[in-house]
């Protein structure tokens, strides 16, 4: 039985208090204040132009791709650690993902192998945010600059995380974000494209409604697709933006906790950060020197003592879907080791310091068991 999830929303502020409005206005599906509120107050906290929100993180993604017109024979650069969709999106629009190694320190796209992966087929780079921690932004854009190509970022898990006072979603030509239930801020199911461009704006706007013209109901001059936030959606959205602040706090403590009671285990090692400002969507460690079955061996010790935890993303490139060369842009060293020592531990708001301590007791106790470590002093340390 699980005591603690991996991930668990927290709706203790106006959620229900909005939604309730949506029911008895009957303004429930995606014409509504609420949408209109919600796209404006995210757009301006991160200092850009136009929110447009969306049905979830995955079509906010192939809106981004299908407004620059990626298509067949174009390659769109992937990070070969991040949540299928990433890539997948590309796929829907027939252009080819290019996997990307990532680099051992903050797991995020490696930059210094990023050039050697673009060639004139290269159309646009997803760097992916991963975990909540910044990827290297500046670096990523210079590049981008350079070789004319666009930038998509996927904030999926980095909502309010920032590298360099500039918040995750200001970045990019079109930046993207996921309201799924266990991220940062929740709608349910739920995403959000972010733009400065006022053309690019529209050209999303009309392709998540069915191409339709803005002016002439019923008429399309465009394919598009139904991927509208419902206001019921964004009302809970907008409660959850409401509490931003004690999110990342709350995320930022768990963190903090987990380093600070992990911290004499020197094979536990931590995502490090460039960025001032990491906003722990999850709390993931290495345990350096395992393999995945000692991993998965860890992960059922959890379970048993009633905590859930997760693997790492598996990296993409070693699923049938993309094994084969022509997704690979280069060699997959760190990906492979990630995928082997990576624990993925619990992370929610409502997360207390007695859970987080049992996390970490649990955690030293089955790596010294299955890890063939000194066993002893792990529990006793940790309760102190
Ligand atoms: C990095 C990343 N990209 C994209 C997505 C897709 O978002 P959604 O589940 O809202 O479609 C997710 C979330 O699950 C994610 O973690």
């Amino acid at each position: 039985m699980v005591k603690i999830p991996f991930a668990k929303p927290s709706f203790k502020g106006n959620e229900l208090k909005y939604v309730t409005e949506c029911i008895t206005t009957g303004w429930i599906s995606s014409i509504g204040s609420y949408v209109l509120e919600f796209e404006k107050v995210i757009a301006s906290f991160h200092g850009v132009k136009h929110g447009i929100a969306t049905s979830s993180g995955t079509t906010a993604l192939h809106l981004a791709l299908a407004a620059l017109d990626i298509k067949e024979s174009n390659e769109v650069i992937v990070p070969d650690i991040t949540f299928i969709a990433t890539a997948n999106v590309v796929k829907y629009c027939n252009a080819l993902p290019k996997l990307v190694d990532v680099n051992i320190n903050d797991w995020n796209i490696d930059v210094s192998i990023l050039e050697k992966s673009i060639n004139e087929n290269t159309k646009a780079i997803i760097p992916v945010h991963i975990y909540g921690n910044p990827a290297r932004m500046n670096e990523i854009m210079k590049i981008a600059e350079k070789y004319k190509l666009a930038v998509i970022e996927d904030c999926a898990e980095s909502f309010g995380a920032e590298e360099g006072n500039k918040k995750t979603g200001s970045f990019g030509l079109i930046n993207c974000f996921s309201f799924f239930g266990n991220k940062i801020i929740t709608t349910g199911e739920g995403g959000m494209c972010l733009t400065n461009d006022d053309k690019l704006a529209e050209k999303l706007r009309i392709l998540r409604d069915h191409g339709m013209d803005k002016n002439r109901k019923y008429w399309h001059a465009v394919t598009g697709f139904n991927y509208r936030m419902t206001n019921l959606q964004a009302a809970i959205g907008l409660a959850q933006f409401e509490q931003f602040n004690k999110f990342y706090e709350a995320r930022d403590f768990i963190y903090k906790e987990y380093i600070s009671l992990l911290k004499d285990y020197p094979f536990i090692k931590f995502q490090e950060t460039n960025s001032n400002k990491n906003v722990n969507w999850s709390s993931t460690v290495r345990i350096s020197g395992i393999n995945q079955q000692i991993r998965n061996k860890i992960i059922d010790d959890l379970l048993e003592s009633g905590i859930e935890s997760r693997p790492f993303f598996y990296p993409l490139h070693t699923m049938p879907a993309y094994s084969d060369k022509v997704y690979h842009a280069s060699g997959f060293f760190v990906s492979n080791l990630l995928a082997e020592e990576g624990i993925a531990l619990p992370t929610f708001v409502d997360m207390n310091s007695d859970q987080i301590k049992y996390v970490c007791e649990r955690l030293v106790v089955s790596i010294e068991k299955n890890a063939h470590l000194p066993a002893g002093q792990a529990k006793q340390k940790i309760m102190e």
